[in-house]
């Protein structure tokens, strides 16, 4: 994406230059259209909850842009001969059951023959452009509010090698199927400096994209985390995905650990995400009430687990 040409529509509010979560484009001076696009292969053995964590994980770009989402279009490859159509049928549903939950329809999509199933959706949302919500605005002293608990990498990982206890492939189904809904109606309603959602790169991966747009720096507990059931058991075996291990090295030279840190922590906190929590940097005075609101909107995994710093800018301290 950097290599592509700049655009030079002065109506691009957040295009790729920002590594944003979605596009912004302002239409008027009182309403921009917000679009992202996200899909990807079954990470779940059933297609109802394969459908519906693509349909969440897509839709929270939108939440993660402080917008709201209007309308739905579902991407499909799906192979015609080695799977039954019902299996798509369920996919669908699990995608549809989210915009339903969302407010919003699916109002078309399109459909490729492929060995290996997709699936995901293009979300189109609004947000008046002075209500944007980025990921570079965080500002010193600011609390990092973390809404759902980590590890999805790690437990999906478990599953295929058929190592996940019941229970935690159940809590990570249940977290990642989850849509963000809430948790960003909470956040605009109390008011916040920056959020993006933690997905692919992982809690750090994400966080190190908000502190060095931001121009600041961070610090972090990992003892105040919240993690999904028996993820540092699983991770301790082995269950680590190879985008895990990657992130580990790509934040490698924005992150300072304390010595006490296992490496079995680090990795679970560069854990490739999917469907994963909104991150927030909310004004200090205002963390408890977000905090407190979220846990009784039902988000009930929402903790602060650090702060925005000055210095180091686009450096993250991560202490026990
Ligand atoms: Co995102
Ligand atoms: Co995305």
């Amino acid at each position: 994406m950097k290599a592509l040409p700049k655009p030079i529509d002065p109506n691009v509010l957040v295009g790729i230059e920002h590594s944003d979560d979605a596009a912004v484009y302002r239409l008027t001076d009182d309403m921009a259209i917000v679009a992202t696009v996200d899909f990807f292969t079954p990470i779940v053995d059933d297609p109802y909850y394969f459908g519906a964590i693509a349909a969440a994980n897509a839709l929270s770009d939108v939440w993660a842009m402080g917008a709201r989402p209007l309308f739905a279009l579902n991407l499909v490859a799906f192979p015609d001969k080695e799977l039954p159509l019902s299996v798509l049928t369920e996919v669908l549903r699990g995608g549809s059951e989210k915009a339903r939950e969302a407010g919003i329809s699916v109002l078309g999509g399109h459909t490729v023959k492929d060995k290996e199933p997709k699936y995901g959706m293009a979300v189109i949302g609004i947000v008046h452009p002075q209500r944007i919500l980025t990921n570079d605005r965080a500002q010193p002293g600011d609390h990092l509010v973390l809404t759902k608990p980590i590890g999805t990498g790690i437990i999906s990982t478990a599953i295929k090698q058929g190592e996940c206890p019941p229970e935690a492939e159940a809590a990570a189904i249940a977290a990642m199927a989850t849509i963000n809904k809430t948790a960003a109606e909470v956040m605009l309603n109390i008011g916040v400096s920056a959020v993006t959602d933690v997905t692919g790169f992982g809690l750090l991966g994400h966080l190190r994209e908000m502190v060095q747009g931001g121009n600041v720096g961070a610090s972090i507990a990992a003892s105040y985390v919240p993690l999904l059931p028996a993820v540092e058991a699983l991770a301790e075996q082995g269950a680590v995905p190879g985008g895990t291990r990657a992130n580990m090295r790509s934040t490698h030279s924005a992150v300072e650990y304390d010595t006490t840190l296992t490496d079995t922590m680090r990795l679970i906190l560069n854990d490739a995400q999917t469907s994963g929590g909104l991150l927030i940097a909310v004004p200090a005075e205002k963390s408890a009430r977000l905090v407190e609101d979220m846990r009784a909107a039902g988000v009930t995994a929402a903790a602060v687990i650090g702060e925005i710093l000055p210095e180091p800018k686009g450096k993250i301290f991560v202490r026990f």
